[in-house]
C-alpha cells in the first residue's frame, strides 16, 4: 500500500478502508510519511468528509497508538467527562467531587490551558501543592480508594493525535468536525473510562460557533463511544458568554468551591447536569433521583468534603477549599466602568479568554508559565442593565503593561446597547444519547 493510493481516493470522495485507515494512521505516529503528504490527506478529509464507519475506524486506530489506560483494578463503575473548551468553564472541579461522593469512580486525564480557553490542570494548580503529574499507580490508588483523581494527561495517550493536531493547526484544518471528533474520542477512549460525557460547547467562546455544528460533532462522538462499547452522553451547552464569573485560576477554583456551597448559578446549573445524567448512566436511575441525590451530596458537604480529600491526597492545601481567602491573590486589581447606559447584549468570551492572556493567566506558547493569581471577574451576564460608571468586571493582575489594552479589549467585548430586553441564550441546547 502506498499513501498516494488512500490521496486518491479521498480526493475522489471514495471510503477509504478500515485498513487503509490503520496504515495511515499508523505511518503517521511512526513518522512514516512526509509532511506534505499528511496535510494532504487532512484536507481532503476536511474538504470531502468521512463516512461514520471511517471515523469510528480512525478514532480507534489513532487510540491505539499510544498507552490504552488500564482501570481495571479499580472497583466500581468508572466515569470521565470532556468539555470540547470554553471560559470560565470550571464544571470538573465540581463534578468531580460530586460524583465521587456518590460512589462513581472518577479517574481524569485533563489538559493545560489552549488558545483561548482555560485548562483543569493549571486551575489544579492553583491550589498551594496540588501536584497534577503524580505516577500511574498513585492515580489509579487514589481513585481506589478516595474516588477520584485529575492529573494531566500524559504525552504517550494517542500519539498520532499529537502528530495530527499540530499538522492540522498549521494547515486550516482544525475545523473539520470527522478530525475534531477522532481527536477527541480517540484520548477519551485511550482514558479507559466505561462512561463518557461530552459537554460540547457552541457559541462566540467555543470551538463550534453554532448549535447545528455542536448537535453534528455531539451526535458522532456519542455513535464512535457506543461502537467502541462505552456508556456515552453528549450536553450541547451555550458559550455565548463566560459560564462563571471568574476567568482566571484562582477565580476559577473559587467558583467551583462555591456551587459545591451550594451556590445556584448558570455554572451549578451545567455541573449538576453533567452530574444527572453520568449518574442515571452509571446506577441506572432515573432523572429524578438522579437529581435528589447531587442535590443532597452538595447541601450535606459531602462533596465539599471530598474535593479537600482529593486535594489533600495530591499534595494541595485542603484548608484552601473550607477557606477561599487562602488562595493566593494578585498584586493589584482595577474596576472596568460603564461608559455608556442600556442592557448587556452580547459577551465575546473569546475577546475575554485572550485578555486574561495578556495579563499572563494563560499560554502563548506551550511553555509558557501561567500566573494563577491574575484575571478578570465579571459583574455582569447578558440582559443585566447598567448605568454609566457602573462597574462591568474587575481586572486582576501583577504587572501594569498590558492593563490599558486588556481594559479596551474587555470594553469592545462587552456590547452595551440602548435596548430594554435581549434574549438570553438558552444554556442547555439539546442532549444527545
Ligand atoms: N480538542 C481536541 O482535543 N481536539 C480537537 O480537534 C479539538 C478540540
Amino acid at each position: 500500500m502506498v499513501i498516494q493510493e488512500l490521496l486518491d481516493k479521498k480526493r475522489l470522495k471514495k471510503e477509504l478502508t478500515d485498513n487503509e485507515i490503520s496504515f495511515f494512521v499508523n505511518g503517521v505516529a511512526k513518522d512514516e510519511f512526509k509532511d506534505y503528504e499528511v496535510s494532504a490527506m487532512l484536507m481532503a478529509i476536511a474538504i470531502n468528509g468521512m463516512t461514520d464507519r471511517e471515523t469510528t475506524t480512525l478514532t480507534l486506530e489513532m487510540a491505539k497508538t499510544g498507552e490504552m489506560v488500564d482501570l481495571s483494578k479499580i472497583d466500581g463503575v468508572k466515569a470521565d467527562k470532556h468539555s470540547t473548551g470554553g471560559i470560565s468553564d470550571t464544571t470538573t472541579l465540581a463534578v468531580v467531587p460530586i460524583l465521587a461522593s456518590l460512589g462513581v469512580k472518577m479517574a481524569k486525564m485533563s489538559g493545560r490551558s489552549l488558545g483561548f480557553t482555560g485548562g483543569t490542570v493549571d486551575k489544579l494548580e492553583a491550589i498551594d501543592g496540588y501536584k497534577t503529574d503524580i505516577s500511574k499507580d498513585d492515580f489509579i490508588k487514589n481513585v481506589q480508594t478516595i474516588g477520584a483523581s485529575v492529573i494531566s494527561q500524559t504525552d504517550n495517550i494517542a500519539v498520532a493525535d499529537k502528530k495530527l493536531y499540530a499538522m492540522r493547526d498549521v494547515t486550516s484544518t482544525v475545523q473539520s468536525i470527522p478530525l475534531i471528533a477522532s481527536s477527541i474520542m480517540s484520548k477519551k477512549l485511550a482514558s479507559g473510562a466505561d462512561i463518557i460525557l461530552l459537554d460540547v460547547k457552541f457559541g462566540k467562546g467555543a470551538f463550534m460557533k453554532t448549535k447545528k455544528d455542536a448537535t453534528k460533532l455531539s451526535k458522532l462522538m456519542v455513535t464512535i463511544g457506543k461502537n467502541a462499547g462505552k456508556k456515552m452522553c453528549a450536553i450541547i451547552s451555550s458559550m455565548e458568554e463566560p459560564l462563571g464569573k471568574g476567568i482566571g485560576c484562582t477565580m476559577e477554583v473559587r467558583d467551583a468551591v462555591q456551587v459545591l456551597n451550594g451556590a445556584k448559578n448558570p455554572l451549578a446549573t451545567v455541573s449538576k447536569c453533567i452530574c444527572v445524567e453520568i449518574l442515571k448512566l452509571a446506577k441506572n436511575i432515573d432523572n429524578k433521583t438522579a437529581t435528589t441525590l447531587v442535590e443532597k451530596a452538595i447541601s450535606d458537604k459531602s462533596a465539599l468534603n471530598k474535593f479537600a480529600e482529593m486535594v489533600k491526597a495530591q499534595g494541595g492545601n485542603e484548608k484552601i477549599i473550607f477557606d477561599l481567602s487562602l488562595l493566593k491573590q494578585s498584586k493589584s486589581k482595577v474596576d472596568v466602568k460603564a461608559k455608556t447606559q442600556g442592557t448587556v447584549c452580547e459577551i465575546n468570551g473569546e475577546m475575554l479568554g485572550n485578555s486574561c492572556k495578556l495579563l499572563g493567566g494563560g499560554r502563548f506558547k506551550k511553555t509558557d508559565p501561567v500566573l494563577h493569581e491574575v484575571g478578570i471577574d465579571m459583574e455582569v451576564r447578558i440582559g443585566t442593565k447598567v448605568n454609566v460608571g457602573d462597574t462591568l468586571c474587575t481586572i486582576y493582575y501583577n504587572d501594569d503593561k498590558n492593563v490599558e489594552e486588556v481594559k479596551n479589549s474587555i470594553l469592545n467585548a462587552i456590547k452595551i446597547k440602548n435596548v430594554k430586553h435581549v434574549k438570553k441564550p438558552k444554556l442547555i441546547y439539546k442532549i444527545v444519547r
